[in-house]
């Protein structure tokens, strides 16, 4: 495999208007043709300021790793304020250290033994409501499934309506995330009965998961760090951003990994044959313990090459706050720089036939010297995503728990089209036909 370097910096022919108008109409394929056309640093002079697409893995480590220091979220994250709060996603510097710290141990590999269960559990009672036969999509399903799973695994509860009331709001949000983005004053945005709404049921959920008793579970759970264990260190306003934070983000994401694991599996049946014989051989009827998730490791390659085809966080922009150099090239105090996810794991350099969906590939890429960020999923640095072991954790448990009774079959013969707005979704969601297995 060729994973020599060509390093170069190119100012992009496309006009700011022009690029403007590509990455409304057409994001994927906009960053995509820039790398192409551009080489590892691409230049767009926008009329505020300077634009950058990196697309090779040592400048993308600069950004995320060597040179962090140097760079704070980009302006498309900044604004995601207006709905996230101060939480640790969108928070910066000293403030976002200390948050990192006290959160911290609420994910630590060790506290996967504790998640484990719940997530057994969820699973299970999900499945009880298949019916054999039948089509479901699996977006609407994975969304349900991981949200009650984040209720009960960081909030020790699931406060009766709380499910809907999110995966409404959410839909809503996507839908007017464009809304969110323009740089419109709050009260303008709150002219818009959908949003308005969206917050609002929000807020009624953040408000009853904090007011509501501690149960034993939650005790033991991040909601008890907020509220208890560190308390003092923050304000009620950030508490709310938090809890808003870890419901949103702690399982958004993993259901569209597992939506397009879907899309992905359901119409390869050689890979779905290989998955299928791993969950019998290795979890059988149990719910997967820690010892089976590692032992799952066909289920992982199958999980790790869906990220790289379908990383649900698709870009990260971050914004210089000092004048720096990457790859040689100047890059001023204020300019943006964008990593992309699907640009660099579909780049050929690194992935022979990058279009193929083989999981297989990973057992060999393991074994090479392999450039670390041609594949980052979860980001990386000390902006690396908190929740990135419970979401692998599982991905891998609720693969391996449906393939073991369900054999899950395409309903049209093309894969659903990946539509970035946030994050990556399936445009008209991932509809398949369900069957039980003879086990
Ligand atoms: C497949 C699932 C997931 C993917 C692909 C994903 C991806 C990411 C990425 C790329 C970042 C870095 C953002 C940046 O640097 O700008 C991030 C950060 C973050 N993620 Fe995830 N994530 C996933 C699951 C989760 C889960 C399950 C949780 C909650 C438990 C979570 C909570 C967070 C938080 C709080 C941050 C901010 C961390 C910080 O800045 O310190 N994510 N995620």
């Amino acid at each position: 495999m060729e994973t020599n370097l060509t390093l170069s910096t190119m100012d992009a022919d496309i006009s700011p208007l022009g690029f403007i108008w590509g990455m409304l109409r057409s994001p994927l394929h906009t960053l995509a043709d820039l790398a192409r056309d551009n080489g590892d640093i691409a230049h767009v002079k926008m009329p505020k300021r300077d634009f950058y697409l990196l697309n090779h893995p040592e400048f993308i480590e600069e950004v995320l790793v060597k040179q962090q220091a140097n760079f704070i979220k980009g302006p498309s994250l900044q604004r995601a304020r207006i709905i996230l709060g101060e939480g640790l996603l969108t928070s910066e510097g000293d403030e976002h250290l200390s948050q990192r710290r006290a959160l911290q141990p609420a994910f630590h590999r060790t506290k996967m033994e504790e998640y484990l269960p719940v997530m057994g559990v969820s699973t299970f009672d999900h499945l009880t409501r298949w019916q054999h036969g039948s089509v479901v999509d699996m977006s609407d399903e994975m969304m349900r499934l991981t949200l009650n799973i984040a209720l009960w695994s960081f909030f020790g509860s699931a406060p009766e309506g709380s499910v809907e009331r999110v995966s409404e709001a959410m839909k809503t949000l996507i839908r007017l995330f464009p809304l969110a983005q323009l740089p419109l004053p709050e009260a303008t945005r709150m002219l818009f009965p959908k949003f308005r709404q969206a917050k609002s049921d929000l807020n009624i959920v953040t408000e009853t998961l904090l007011a509501n008793p501690q149960s034993e579970q939650a005790q033991r759970a991040l909601i008890n760090i907020l509220k208890n264990e560190h308390s003092d260190q923050f304000t009620d306003e950030q508490i709310h951003a938090h809890v808003l934070t870890f419901l949103l983000a702690g399982h958004e994401t993993t259901a569209l990994l597992l939506s397009w694991c879907w899309d992905m599996i359901s119409q390869d049946p050689f890979v779905q044959g290989k998955l299928q014989a791993e969950a019998d051989a290795v979890l059988g009827d149990r719910f997967p313990t820690p010892e089976d998730i590692k032992n799952l490791n066909y289920t992982r390659l199958v999980v790790k090459e869906t990220l790289r085809m379908r990383p649900p966080a698709w870009a990260l922009g971050r914004q210089a706050v000092q004048d720096c150099v990457i790859g040689g090239q100047d890059i001023k105090a204020g300019s943006v720089v964008l990593m992309s996810q699907w640009v660099t794991q579909h780049d050929p350099r690194f992935y022979d036939s990058p279009l193929q969906f083989r999981p297989e590939r990973w057992s060999e890429l393991e074994r090479l010297p392999f450039p670390r960020y041609a594949f980052f999923p979860f980001g990386g640095g000390n902006r690396v995503c908190i929740g990135e072991h419970f979401a692998m954790t599982e991905a891998i448990a609720i693969l391996a728990m449906i393939s073991r009774r369900w054999q899950v079959l395409p309903t049209q013969t093309k894969h659903a089209a990946p539509k970035p707005s946030v994050t990556l979704r399936p445009n008209k969601g991932v509809k398949v036909l369900i069957e039980k297995r003879d086990v």
